[in-house]
Formats: structure tokens, C-alpha cells, sequence
């Protein structure tokens, strides 16, 4: 049976999870607990990504070695680089890139040495799949928020964005950093800790990955405000929402 592995960056995202799982099993490894067990007739093991670039890396690489997963999907929150991409809305991504890695003048800048890319692409088919669940959530955001939720972090009409993920193990908090983030890398339109590193791991197995990421802010200034509450109100919500959505739309395997 196919495995599907799904990484939460959140312990909010998380627990939401677990709840659906009627018969989860803890299995620890790597000092991590990986929740093995059935989510709408799927075959899921259920895991908390850790924070960073090389904990996410360590967690991927036991769920695809120890559980064979054949499917990862990532869910978490990511700050808003995109012009158009605000708070509340949700990014799939399509490809991602580590926006600290530099071995240059040895490698080109943000090049992973030895890998001859600087990019990972997601998988199309999943992404898709991704993109049309979180269309068909965010088109009913209000009653999977609720209206209080609603007007406390002022969403308006949330939208679904599809494109370049980046990863480094900081916290975007400065509007100054900001900045410097949109001129290093123009296309990217969401910044977070992990993605970049779970594709590469994905990517050296041939494992199909995903990534959603709900927006909590916009990498500024402003970037800690309210954090812990939107993940509670708001991301962890979408997640459990979305990838809910998405499996009941593809076929138990
Ligand atoms: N995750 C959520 N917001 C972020 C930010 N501003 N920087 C890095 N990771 C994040």
C-alpha cells in the first residue's frame, strides 16, 4: 500500500492531524515520534517536521528510509515576499531554493555543491492536486475560520498562489531583510525554514513532494505579531482543511 508521508513544520498542524487518525501507533526514532496509521483509507505516517533546514532534512530522510513513504506532503506557515501575496492566503509551492547557500566562488551562488542545481522543483501532479484543494477551501474560508477569526487578523478574500518557495534557517523579521530577500531572489514569493531541504532529500530518493504554506506574515517588521494565535486560528485550520480536501480526492492506493 502507498505510504503517504505528511510533515507538519506546526504542533498545532499536527494535533489537528493525529485527530483524524483513528488507530495511530507512536513510533520514536531519531528522538522524533513518527505517527503511523490511516486517514481516509490512506496509508499516512504522520510527523512534526522540527524547525530548520537540517532537522527538517533528518525527519524526511527516516520517514522515506524507516517508512517508506512514497508521497511526502509538507504543510506550515511562511512569510509573504510576493508583491500580492498577503496574509492569509496560501502558497503552493512549485519549486524551492536555499536562499543561504553560498560555496561560491567555488559553486555559483545558492547552487547546492554537488548537485549541480540551485532549484528543486515540486511534483507537478501533487502540486495540482494541492492547488485545486486549497482553491476549494479558501473558497469557503469563512465557515472553516469562522466569522470572529475572521475579523480579528482582517482577512479579506484570501487566494491560492502557486510558484518558488525559499529556505534558510532564519526568521525574516526586519523589513530591511525583507528587502534584501526580494532583490537577491525576485521570483520568490514565500520565505520559510525547511522546504528547500525536504526537496532535496525527496529528490535524492525520487520521492514525489508537495508543499503548502499558509502566509502568518510578511517577513517585515511586523513579522511576530499574533504569530502563536494565527497558527491556532488560522493555519492550523487550512491545513487540516486542505489535506483533508486533497485526499478524499485521490484514490486510496
Ligand atoms: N515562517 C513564517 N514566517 C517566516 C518568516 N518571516 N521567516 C522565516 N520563516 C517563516
Amino acid at each position: 500500500m502507498a505510504v503517504i508521508g505528511i510533515m507538519s513544520a506546526l504542533h498545532e498542524e499536527l494535533s489537528a492531524v493525529l485527530a483524524m487518525l483513528p488507530d495511530e501507533q507512536r513510533v520514536s526514532v531519531a528522538g522524533r515520534d513518527f505517527w503511523v496509521g490511516h486517514w481516509q483509507g490512506h496509508a499516512v505516517v504522520a510527523v512534526l517536521s522540527r524547525i530548520g533546514k537540517v532537522a527538517a532534512a533528518t525527519t524526511a530522510t527516516v520517514l522515506l528510509e524507516r517508512f517508506a513513504a512514497d508521497t511526502v506532503v509538507f504543510t506550515g506557515v511562511a512569510g509573504g515576499l510576493g508583491e500580492r501575496v498577503q496574509v492569509g492566503d496560501v502558497v503552493v509551492a512549485s519549486g524551492f531554493m536555499q536562499h543561504d547557500m553560498d560555496a561560491s566562488p567555488l559553486f555559483p551562488r545558492h547552487e547546492v555543491p554537488l548537485y549541480g542545481r540551485a532549484r528543486f522543483v515540486a511534483d507537478p501532479a501533487v502540486s495540482v492536486q494541492m492547488v485545486l484543494a486549497a482553491q476549494a477551501v479558501l473558497s469557503r474560508f469563512e465557515l472553516h475560520l469562522g466569522s470572529a477569526t475572521v475579523a480579528n487578523f482582517r482577512l479579506g478574500a484570501p487566494r491560492v498562489h502557486q510558484g518558488l518557495v525559499i529556505s534558510g534557517d532564519r526568521f525574516i523579521a526586519t523589513s530591511a531583510e525583507r528587502q534584501a530577500l526580494r532583490l537577491l531572489v525576485p521570483d520568490a514569493l514565500a520565505v520559510e525554514m525547511e522546504g528547500a531541504a525536504v526537496a532535496q532529500v525527496c529528490w535524492g530518493y525520487g520521492v514525489p513532494f508537495a508543499a503548502l504554506r499558509t502566509v502568518s506574515d510578511r517577513a517585515d517588521d511586523a513579522a511576530h505579531t499574533d504569530f502563536q494565535c494565527f497558527i491556532r486560528e488560522v493555519a492550523s485550520r487550512y491545513s487540516l482543511a486542505i489535506l483533508s480536501q486533497w485526499l478524499s480526492q485521490r484514490a486510496a492506493a
